[in-house]
Parts: structure tokens; sequence; C-alpha cells
């Protein structure tokens, strides 16, 4: 009979219910009425009296064993309800994922085309002097050239500005380092414009500056080119319009061919195909100068251009002020990078 119960133990020690139904079968199998464990008390009436110690201890552990094992089962909800523990293998549905702003993306993307050919990022503060925004850029205060853009001035002090351009992190990364040099600078500009779909207070810019010996207008050209077939395709096509920045010598405007296939590329481009993507040119020798770097050994390209332009043509994004209104309609539609 030891054997049996020790059989039994064995059972019941292995038993491992899912649900509460289980527990239930299982106390009733054991503990019922005719379960397993009274029809060992009937057979106990017939041990011999020298065995019934030793194997009445073992019908009493079982019982203890037995009643051990339901308790630890808790499948009741309410309890459920009050654990602080989660279902840590439980799946769980993300539908609340935010998205990069587009602004980051092609930010990220114009970085990624220009480092590969050896252009590293340079950052500088927004708020910035009127010698790194304009006087070392070649525009000496009452130089037309500053009416181009509308520059809000602290009043107390209005040799103190927010940046038109990043130009002026070039200017500093000049002042503190020697050629070569091949930086972007990518940061936020202020404007005062009148907002409206095409024009906002404030803008994004990206801007690159290459500084060695015999860097030429040939150099210029073929890197713009290189950029523009990584953005838009390796179709695209560019071309350079003369015109005019107080910094380079000479400037151009340069224009992607967008295409006429419809209606509406008729209106974007003013009938040409063509829109104005960038301005750039070949660095003044006077800037070099007033940056500390000798225009007779070295020459430079430089060229700039707004984010927020860059992502209206490649996502056919019409109005400016959706990048400033955190609109998650707007927003969501930007998540494909994720
Ligand atoms: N700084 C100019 C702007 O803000 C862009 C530019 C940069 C043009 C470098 C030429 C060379 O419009």
């Amino acid at each position: 009979m030891i054997k049996k119960i020790n059989e039994i133990a064995a059972t019941v020690k292995g038993f491992l219910p899912k649900n509460k139904n289980d527990v239930e079968v299982f106390r009733i199998k054991y503990l019922g009425k005719s379960g397993v464990l009274n029809q060992l008390f009937e057979e106990f009436k017939n041990v011999p009296v020298e065995e019934k110690k030793e194997i009445g201890r073992s019908i009493n552990n079982l019982k203890e064993q037995l009643k051990n094992k339901i308790s630890s089962f808790d499948f009741s909800e309410k309890k459920n309800q009050n654990t602080n523990f989660e279902d840590l293998t439980k799946k769980v549905k993300v539908n609340n994922l935010g998205s990069r702003h587009p602004l980051s993306i092609i930010e990220e993307e114009i970085i990624e085309v220009f480092s590969s050919i050896g252009f590293s990022v340079a950052e500088g503060p927004e708020i910035e002097d009127d010698w790194h925004n304009f006087s070392a850029l070649n525009t000496p205060e009452e130089h037309p050239a500053r009416d181009m853009q509308d520059t809000f001035f602290i009043q107390s002090d209005p040799s103190i500005l927010l940046r038109s351009h990043t130009s002026s992190v070039q200017v500093r990364h000049m002042e503190n380092n020697s050629p070569p040099i091949r930086i972007l600078s990518p940061g936020r500009v202020y404007r005062n414009e009148a907002i409206s779909s095409r024009a906002h207070c404030l803008f994004h810019q990206i801007e690159g500056l290459y500084i060695d010996k015999d860097v030429s207008f040939a150099d210029l050209k073929k890197t713009l080119l290189f950029f523009a077939k990584k953005l838009f395709g390796e179709n695209s096509k560019i071309r350079l319009r003369p015109s005019f920045f107080p910094f380079t010598e000479p400037s151009a405007e340069v224009d992607v061919y967008w295409g006429l296939k419809n209606e509406n590329d008729y209106r974007i481009t003013k009938g040409t195909g063509w829109l104005e993507i960038l301005g750039c040119g070949m660095v003044d020798p006077n800037v070099l100068e007033n940056c500390g770097i000798d225009p007779k050994k070295y020459t430079g390209f430089a060229f700039g251009m707004g984010i927020e332009r860059i992502v209206m043509l490649k996502y056919k994004v019409d109005d400016i002020r959706l990048f400033f209104e955190n609109d998650v309609r707007f927003l969501k539609q930007f998540n494909f990078s994720l």
C-alpha cells in the first residue's frame, strides 16, 4: 500500500492545471466524497495493526500535499485583476508610435549624400552677431545686400540678431580651422517675412563649404549634380543661372529639372519645367581673408538651400506652414521611414 500511496503522491506532484476547471476536476478526483483519498482511508481499515502507524502517516501527508497543491493554483479573476505583474510574454499591439518629422528625414538624407563625399556637419548659434552673419561675409553695413534678407535684430543691441542663414557657421568654422575644409551646416534660420503658404519667418537651411587648393567652379557643378541625382533620382538634370550673393563670386542659382507633365508642373515651374533649389558660388576672396585664410593659396565653393523647399518638392507639400503646426494628420504621412 505504501507503494500505491507514493505513486499517487508522484502524480499529484506533477499535476499542472491550465485553468480553474482543471483544478476543480482534480480536487473532486482526489478529495471528493468517493475520491482517491477516501478510498485510501477505506483500505486503511484493513491494514494490519503493526503497519497502521506508517501507512496512516503517509495518507495524512498525501492529504496535506493535495490541499497545498490545490491552494497553490489561484485562477480566480479577482486575483488576476489585482495583480501588478504584467504577463511579459503577452503580445502588445503598438498603434500609437510617432513618426519622424519630414524636415528631419530630408535633412538626414542630404547629410548622408554629402558625407559620402567627405563632408562633415558643423553647427553654430542661432543668435548671432553682425560680424558672423554679415560683415565677415562681405556684407558691410549700408550694403544694399542686407535688404535681401529682412533680419530680426535684437532691439536693445542691433549688432545681435537671429541668424538669417547658416553661412554664419561657415565663418565660425573658417576662423577656427585651416583648409582643407569640407563642412555642412544645417540649422534653423530666421527672416522677417510675411507668413504665407510659400514663406515663413523661420525655416531650415543646409549650407555647404569646401575650401582647398585648386577648387574650381567645375568641382562645384559636379558636386551639385551628384547631389541632385542622389536626392531626386539618377536621371536628374540641373542648370546654373548667374546670380548674385555678396559672399560668392561668381554666384549662381541652381535649378533642377522637374518636367512639364501636367498642369500642376506648369504652375509650380512657371511654365519652364525647372525649379530653383539652391544658391551657390565660389567663395569671395574677401571672405577668405576675413576668416584668416590666404586667398592666394586657397579657393573654395559654397552653396545653401532651404530644407522646407526640398521637402515640398520631394513630397509635394503645398504649404510651408504645415511644417510648424504639428498636426498629426500631416506628420503621420511620413512614418514610412520607421
Ligand atoms: N546664404 C545664402 C542664402 O541664405 C545661400 C548661399 C550659400 C548662396 C552659399 C551662396 C553660397 O540665401
